[in-house]
């Protein structure tokens, strides 16, 4: 079974004038609601689809490198981005403002604006060298579907307030720090990371005191939602793994977010001319990090090897790391980085991740302990710096349901087509239930780790090509931008608005 994109079923001429009859013999329905109904059975590719994707193009070039996409935490292209990113919040009919941490806000008080919110987020960072759509898909789908509620003038119906929230950073490439955006917003953050600075000594209160933003130790805590005002959190974002592609669908929830460990290792030896010391006689910490790498591979390849300790092998904790413990040494700096000089100080990354936390402090205290036996044996000093730490995270059970069945109604507003290739002739309701959205976990790490702090959250992830992310290879397909927006516009149906003003899928 696959996927095909029916065309949009627009009223006949028939339907219009029945249409305009009924709204004669009814004065008192809102010709806004009436059209709504109509407008809201179209598929909206012109926003959903085209104007989506021409916005992922556009906001990919906001860059503050020349012919690669870069754009860290408080960068002018960050800043840019953001204010792009504010000029789409407004076009959907959105209420704007910039919070103290940086991330941009857009939001629509509906009815109610005493009930909780319904937030809708990703962040508008990226790594060096990044694709266009880790992140900022998940803001443009968002606003897009916003965009066709209130084209729909379905905005003020709103039975509960929506916002739309591009977090300023979650990928924590300038600060080592992730999640600098949502955690403030979770009230998460500790106040000690204002101080933390980049590689050229910034801080990130300094960063964002640049851009005008004035951060400090007692006004942090202003950027803090009250979980009492908030009703869950919605996220989307690309899968970044090749599950979905494999499945042949486009859209997946998931289940669980694997937790993370970022350290920074320094090794300290002895600096020296390159012609002239002995090998026996160095103690060269490049060779000696180029080991602790190795260590750190095998480790991570074949945890039950290493993790028996008195004979016994921690079997549940093996069980449980294997198929998601993954680790990374993906940054390294040499002091002084000559080719003809011994180093006298070498430092480098490790990303750690998996899914059960145990098991992660486990390969943790693992390493360390190899780290230590290494840097003695080659008489070179070591320092293990924790840098970051998050826990898996589950995605609320009931949420999660919610965003399925909203995956599974877009996948029936477009059709299915059988396995030769017919186009499927069952209604809408009977498609959608039969449209299958598979439960994934996650091994990236996204803003819903730390907004599941603050409330319930959920996560939808979309097909990419061949699970490449953090990459400019990273693509996802125009029509699975659509799948993901008609998503998130069948959520927001079902869960914003009453049940006479939406198609109620559930
Ligand atoms: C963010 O993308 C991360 O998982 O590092
Ligand atoms: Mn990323
Ligand atoms: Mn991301």
């Amino acid at each position: 079974m696959a996927y095909a994109y029916l065309q949009c079923q627009l009223p006949s001429p028939l339907s219009f004038l029945l249409s305009a009859l009924f709204l004669l013999l009814l004065p008192f329905s809102s010709s806004a609601d009436a059209g709504f109904s109509e407008g809201i059975n179209c598929l909206h590719p012109e926003i959903l689809k085209d104007e989506a994707v021409a916005r992922l193009v556009e906001l990919g070039k906001v860059s503050d490198a020349e012919g690669y996409l870069e754009r860290v935490f408080q960068s002018p292209a960050s800043v840019r981005a953001g204010n792009l990113i504010r000029t789409w919040m407004e076009d959907a009919g959105l209420k704007t403002w910039v919070d103290r941490m940086g991330n941009v806000h857009g939001r629509s008080e509906g009815l109610n604006p005493s009930e909780k919110a319904l937030l809708i987020g990703s962040h508008l960072d990226t790594v060096v060298d990044a694709g266009i759509f880790d992140g900022a898909l998940g803001i443009i789908t968002a606003l897009s579907a916003l965009k066709v509620l209130n084209i729909n003038g379905m905005l003020e119906k709103l039975k509960r307030p929506v916002e739309v929230i591009a977090f300023s950073d979650e990928e924590g490439v300038r600060f080592q720090s992730t999640f600098l955006g949502s955690a403030a917003v979770a009230g998460v953050l500790p106040v000690s990371v204002l101080h933390v600075h980049d590689k050229s000594g910034v801080t990130v209160q300094g960063a964002l005191r640049k851009n005008s933003i004035e951060i400090s130790e007692e006004n942090l805590l202003e950027v803090k939602y009250d979980p009492e005002t908030v009703w869950g959190y919605i996220e989307v974002h690309m899968e970044q793994g090749p599950v979905l592609e494999t499945l042949g669908l486009p859209l997946g929830v998931v289940k669980g977010i694997a937790g993370q460990t970022r350290l920074k290792v320094t090794v300290k030896g002895q600096q020296g001319h390159a012609g002239t010391v002995p090998m026996k006689m160095r103690r060269d910490p490049m060779a000696a990090a180029a080991e602790l790498m190795v260590v750190l591979e095998n480790l991570c390849k074949q945890p039950e090897d290493y993790l028996a300790y008195d004979g016994q092998c921690l079997e549940s904790t093996v069980q449980s790391l294997s198929g998601s413990l993954v680790c990374t040494v993906g940054e390294i700096w040499t002091w002084p980085s000559a080719s003809n000089v011994i180093p006298g100080q070498v430092s480098f990354t490790v990303d750690i991740r998996a899914m059960d936390d145990l098991g992660r402090e486990a390969i943790i205290y693992e390493l360390s302990r190899k780290i230590h036996q290494v840097c003695g044996e080659r008489s070179v000093v070591c320092l293990v710096e924790r840098k970051h730490d998050a826990k898996a995270a589950a995605c609320d059970p009931e949420l999660s349901l919610k965003l399925k069945s909203a995956a599974a109604a877009a996948g029936g507003r477009w059709g299915v087509i059988d396995d030769n290739g017919k186009e499927e002739s069952r209604a809408v309701d009977e498609v959608a239930a039969a449209v299958p959205v598979p439960v994934l976990m996650s091994g990236a790490g996204h803003d819903a780790m730390a907004m599941s702090k603050l409330t319930k959250v959920a996560m939808l992830f979309v097909r990419c090509r061949g699970g490449v992310s953090h990459s400019p290879e990273e693509h996802v397909s125009e029509d699975d931008v659509w799948a993901a927006g008609l998503a998130v516009l069948a959520f927001l149906e079902n869960t914003t608005l009453s049940p006479h003003l939406s198609n109620n899928y559930e």
